[in-house]
């Protein structure tokens, strides 16, 4: 190949310890997301065996590409190390957990941040409080721990829980906001906050519904 500019034997071992460095941080990340994920789906299967309404509608898990990971570094001017990458960057495992009710959300944020190896690292409730485009869900960073044969890493991971009705807004104004550019017209961005407001009281709705079903037994365990 041209162009290839000369390395040292010494940039070249130290280009591989980095590689090898950077390796091993992804695969913690990713054990850790998927120890998160087996966690809610053992909470999912277990009520769906003691036949209690699903709590879950649907999990998905992604991993950063080392590409966003340094994208974000940058704009956050993170330094490209792991321990700072560690601090600085909380999302490079992140795991959406969609789920029919309001309800649901808070018990199974409660269920999973009760287990005793799993800490939270931040909680931030955008059911309770909406950004101001109309946006709603429950963010938190749970950290857990990892064991590779180098030792334990304390992997952080985001979990965003939310409603269908939530997700399918979030889901929309995000295409919306891409098409844009991050530019969309204030016409535009009224209607998605009011369709926001539309979803949050179509939760509300679904959560009278049930209840009107279900009677006083839905406070205790719906069933
Ligand atoms: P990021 O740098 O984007 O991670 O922001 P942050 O660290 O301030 O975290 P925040 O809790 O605000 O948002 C993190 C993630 O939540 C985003 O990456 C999106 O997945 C989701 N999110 C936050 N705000 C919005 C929004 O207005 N619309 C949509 N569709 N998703 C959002
Ligand atoms: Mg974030």
């Amino acid at each position: 190949m041209t162009g290839t500019p000369d390395l040292s034997e010494e940039d070249v071992r130290q280009f591989a310890r980095i590689r090898e460095d950077f390796t091993r941080m992804m695969l913690g990340y990713r054990f850790g997301m998927e120890q998160v994920a087996t966690r809610l789906d053992i909470l999912r299967e277990e009520s769906a065996e003691l036949h209690v309404d699903n709590p879950i509608e649907h999990i998905s898990t992604r991993l950063k590409s080392p590409e966003s990971i340094i994208a974000k570094a940058a704009r956050q001017s993170v330094p490209l190390d792991i321990a700072a990458l560690r601090e600085g960057i909380t999302d490079i495992a992140g795991i959406r957990v969609v789920c029919s009710f309001v309800a649901d959300v808070y018990r199974l944020v409660d269920s999973l941040t009760a287990q005793p190896d799993i800490t939270v690292r931040t909680v931030k409730d955008y059911i309770a409080a909406p950004k101001p485009n109309g946006y709603r869900s429950l963010h938190v960073i749970v950290e857990i721990p990892v064991f590779l044969s180098s030792g334990a890493v304390h992997v952080p991971v985001e979990v965003q829980f939310r409603t269908v009705a939530m997700d399918f807004w979030a889901s929309t104004e995000h295409k919306i906001f891409y098409k844009y550019e991050g530019d969309v017209p204030a016409d535009l961005r009224r209607r998605i906050t009011d369709a926001a407001a539309t979803a949050a009281r179509m939760d509300d709705e679904m959560a009278e519904l049930l209840r009107a079903v279900h009677g006083a037994a839905a406070d205790t365990g719906r069933e």
